[in-house]
């Protein structure tokens, strides 16, 4: 049984019942993190609160908990979803501004919602690891500020879908010829032996899981960069990767149904996922070192 956190209480997911007049069910009012969990542990968790905070500074909206009352009630939301052996979870979290009569600018000063959930983080699958994945391209049809980690999602559900509908598992974005990102994740390509991935900027969110690839990409003796990446590059590289903190490190061996490079998960990609799985297990001590960068 799954075990929610509801505006102060912890019960039944099932059990949470959220008002229609919410504004987070009528506009889409509100943001939202997701957070991963690894053995027990949250990762990045300083990190995922910093982008909450900017989320809410963006939209307005004070944070109903401090940074202490943001752990220790996630913390205990693993622990009631955990049962007797630490799994890996991915926390989902969400703010909105709270219930009033319907009218788009904010209503006077009622409490916010605070909702948070946990799911079960699926471990890379071995076809993953060996062939990759699919994904495509489309147009980023959406608003200016994708920095703010919105529910907002109406146009990235539609791109995954569209991505779906070509048995990929990803849509990556472009604006004006240029990658922003993927529907659910940030794009990196490695592009005549430069690991490029777009700059940060309001055209796409600012991922936790980019700055850590970034930071041990570089580790791995990588040539990275942050800077624009064309379509065009995109379509020549000789790996693509998509990040997220649910998916990490994913390599993309298809794009629009063409191989990518040698179509297989790349030297650069295995070195860096490596990097990172040392990264989880070195936030838990706990675990059996392996190996750092391959
Ligand atoms: N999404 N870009 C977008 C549009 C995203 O929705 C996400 C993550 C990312 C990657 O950010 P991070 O590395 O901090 O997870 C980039 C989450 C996982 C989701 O919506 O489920």
């Amino acid at each position: 049984m799954s075990v929610a956190y509801f505006n102060g209480d912890f019960m039944p997911l099932e059990s949470v019942r959220i008002s229609p007049l919410d504004r987070g069910f009528l506009f889409g009012d509100s943001v939202y993190e997701v957070i991963p969990s690894y053995a027990g542990q949250l990762f990045l968790l300083t990190e995922h609160l910093e982008r909450l905070q900017r989320s809410l500074d963006a939209i307005r909206l004070e944070s109903p908990l401090s940074f202490d009352q943001w752990r220790g009630m996630l913390e205990e939301l693993v622990r009631r979803n955990e049962g007797d052996v630490p799994i890996d979870l991915g926390l989902y979290l969400q703010v909105t501004r709270g219930v009033a009569p319907r009218d788009h600018a904010f209503p006077a000063g009622g409490p916010p919602t605070v909702f948070a959930m946990a799911n079960p983080i699926v471990p890379l699958a071995d076809t993953i690891r060996q062939a990759g994945v699919a994904a495509v391209t489309g147009p980023d049809t959406r608003w200016s500020r994708c920095d703010i980690k919105a529910t907002t999602l109406l146009a990235n559900v539609l791109a995954r879908q569209e991505a779906r509908e070509q048995d990929a598992v990803e849509a990556i974005l472009l604006r004006d010829g240029q990658v922003t990102e993927g529907a659910a994740s940030n794009v990196f390509a490695l592009v005549d032996g430069t690991l490029v991935t777009p700059p940060l900027a309001s055209s796409l969110l600012p991922g936790v899981t980019r700055a850590l690839v970034l930071r041990l990409a570089a580790q791995c003796g990588l040539d990275v960069v942050e800077r624009d990446l064309s379509e065009s590059q995109l379509r020549a590289a000789d790996e693509i990767w998509l990040t997220s903190s649910t998916k990490e490190l994913l390599p993309v061996c298809r794009l629009d149904g063409h191989p990518v490079g040698a179509g297989v998960p790349g030297p650069a990609w295995q070195a860096v996922h490596a990097a990172y799985q040392q990264a989880k297990r070195d936030a838990h001590p706990s675990r059996a070192p392996v190996e750092g960068c391959a």
